[in-house]
């Protein structure tokens, strides 16, 4: 009964889709107004997330009408005390939309774990696996009486979360969430998860950065054409392809109507993409950080710094100096300008979701759309080539539109054509190596660097993320030449060591660690580390399902190589 009143609900939503998508969030109380307004600089809570993410005891109409009595009687400035109490009568306690949830296809001892010879990294790996129990969630029935009293947006199927502060799925994390699942052989897990994302392009238009009313006006890196492409090949389940692919089409759609930007170099004109998020207003969720960042501004418009970083966080790096370069102060955030750049990933994914969508529609027999997404697959591969590829470095650079130059800082996002097969001439892979000897991060030994610049936002040193420890290895990997191969399978050995040694320690799995001192849990930015951790999860299973028969657990070898001199030495001192 509660499915149908969905289906009805959706076919309601997708009837008033013909006359328009329904706009971002017009919530007076997660999105905008004076009741989130004074909440949040009453700063109540040590994360403004605390209070986006809870729910109503009562209708939206009827909290928003106390909230108005209470403001008028103190003439809207609301003492500490009242507003505290206010809060406890018209609000829940966060997460009670949500109940835990064991996936129904999990099971014990998937075949990839006998892959894995180093005994203890296959415990851990077990460990890892146990943890998608716990990272299961699911949507409370009751939830559907009044979704208008949460920020939660409704998702029919259970799904995996992050974890930490993140209670609900996320859109970029979830690609490498379900590759993890895949290996743990988990295809229905994933498809419920696939078919979560396809209703929210199917109701918004596209997929938001979060399954929450407040991530509405902005994406995340494009990754749902992939995520369908690795559960069609372990299932083969064509069925479920052909009725999704026209809603993986309109999701490209909306990327090409609302953040492509043409680039005019010399004669010729390129199309191609950028994180643009044209909404004003604090994002509801670090309300209070936007708006004191905006009011340290000397001059300048609020407006279009909250749209920068709405931006930032559309291009799933909030924050970082890839993002500050250019601007006035590039160690200051409010510097930021994300729109000004072309990002060298957000393209590759694009042109990876192309080919992709190309292939499938081949596959379904439908030749015209086939040839299109070619078509637009070669065009863009020819506009990354002439506009973000440097022959000289030998990478890729995410290019500066109001300066008219390419950014030659190290990102690991500079090689995210290779990872994406979004390249034509194979010599580019040997290039590649050689501009990460050039630039020095085959030295870093405890995993690959953000960036190279020590900002204090997260995105940036000292912290390494899975993500991106993902794009080189698998990057490099692609390459027939041994020495490719060779250095990707380091790095990977690298990450596991940093990964394994803090678990080790700690017993937890972080969203992003710090690789300065030996691995440690990252930090910066706007919060506490997380734990949990989705991504993390699942790009470590993967390096353990590619390489489980050579990676090891043990310490890097150049702390072995000091062990075994000093146990040399007090062997030599010992009595004969
Ligand atoms: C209410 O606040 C406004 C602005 O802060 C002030 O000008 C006004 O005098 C106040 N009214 C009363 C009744 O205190
Ligand atoms: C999927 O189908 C193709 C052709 O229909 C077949 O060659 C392939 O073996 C199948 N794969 C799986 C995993 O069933
Ligand atoms: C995309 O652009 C169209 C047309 O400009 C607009 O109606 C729509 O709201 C935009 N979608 C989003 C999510 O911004
Ligand atoms: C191919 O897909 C397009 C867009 O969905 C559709 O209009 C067309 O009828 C399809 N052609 C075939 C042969 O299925």
């Amino acid at each position: 009964m509660r499915e149908r009143a969905w289906d009805l609900c959706l076919l309601l939503l997708l009837a008033l889709g013909v006359r328009g998508l329904p706009p971002p969030c017009e919530s007076q109380i997660y999105c905008h107004g004076e009741l989130l307004h004074q909440v949040q600089m009453a700063k109540l809570y040590p994360d403004d997330k605390q209070f986006v993410d809870m729910s109503l005891t009562s209708a939206p109409g009827q909290v928003l009408q106390h909230f108005h009595e209470l403001a008028s009687t103190h003439n809207h400035s609301i003492p500490r005390r009242q507003l505290q109490a206010f809060l406890q009568e018209h609000f829940r306690a966060v997460g009670q939309e949500l109940q835990p949830w064991t996936p129904e296809d999990w099971k014990d001892s998937p075949r990839f774990l006998q892959k894995i010879s180093d005994p203890k990294l296959r415990v851990w790996a077990e460990q890892l696996h146990q943890l998608w129990k716990k990272l299961g969630k699911k949507v409370k029935p009751e939830f559907l009486q009044h979704p208008e009293r949460s920020s939660l947006i409704y998702s029919q199927h259970p799904f995996v979360v992050p974890g930490g502060r993140f209670l609900e799925f996320y859109y970029w994390d979830s690609y490498w969430v379900m590759e993890g699942l895949l290996l743990s052989e988990m295809p229905q897990t994933v498809k419920g998860m696939l078919q979560n994302f396809l209703d929210l392009v199917r109701v918004y238009g596209h997929v938001p950065n979060g399954a929450r009313v407040y991530y509405l006006q902005r994406s995340q890196p494009p990754l749902l054409t992939l995520m369908m492409d690795r559960y069609v090949a372990y299932t083969n389940d064509t069925a479920f392809l052909r009725d999704s692919v026209g809603v993986l089409a309109s999701e490209l759609d909306f990327w090409a109507e609302n953040r492509s930007i043409s680039v005019l170099l010399g004669e010729r004109s390129y199309v191609l993409n950028r994180y643009h998020v044209p909404y004003g207003g604090p994002r509801p969720e670090s309300y209070s950080k936007d708006a004191e960042l905006a009011g340290s501004l000397p001059e300048g418009d609020p407006e279009a710094l909250w749209a920068e970083l709405k931006a930032g966080a559309e291009s799933g790096w909030d924050f970082s100096s890839r993002w500050l370069v250019g601007g006035p102060d590039p160690d200051l955030l409010s510097s930021i300008r994300t729109s000004k750049l072309v990002p060298v990933d957000l393209n590759a994914f694009l042109c990876q979701a192309e080919e992709l969508l190309s292939n499938f529609y081949a596959r379904l027999g439908n030749d015209s759309q086939a040839r299109k997404y070619r078509r637009l697959r070669d065009q863009r591969l020819a506009a990354l080539t002439a506009v973000l590829w440097d022959e000289e470095k030998g990478a890729w650079f995410d290019y500066d539109l109001e300066n008219g130059k390419k950014n030659l800082e190290f990102y690991p996002s500079n090689l995210a054509p290779l990872w994406a097969g979004c390249f034509s001439d194979p010599s580019v892979v040997d290039k590649a190596l050689s501009y990460l000897e050039d630039s020095q991060i085959l030295t870093y030994q405890y995993g690959i660097p953000t960036s190279l610049r020590k900002t204090g936002q997260q995105w940036d040193l000292p912290n390494a993320w899975a993500p991106l420890q993902d794009l080189v290895i698998r990057g490099l990997a692609k390459s027939p030449a041994p020495r490719a191969q060779e250095v990707a399978f380091q790095l990977a050995q690298n990450w596991i060591q940093t990964t394994f040694a803090v678990y080790s320690r700690e017993s937890a799995m972080y969203e992003k660690y710090d690789i300065s001192n030996g691995g440690q849990p990252g930090g910066g930015g706007e919060y506490e580390v997380q734990e949990g951790f989705g991504w993390t999860n699942g790009v470590v299973l993967m390096l353990l399902d590619r390489y489980g028969d050579r990676l090891r657990s043990g310490a890097p070898t150049a702390v072995l190589e000091f062990q075994c001199l000093a146990a040399a030495l007090l062997l030599s001192l010992l009595p004969q």
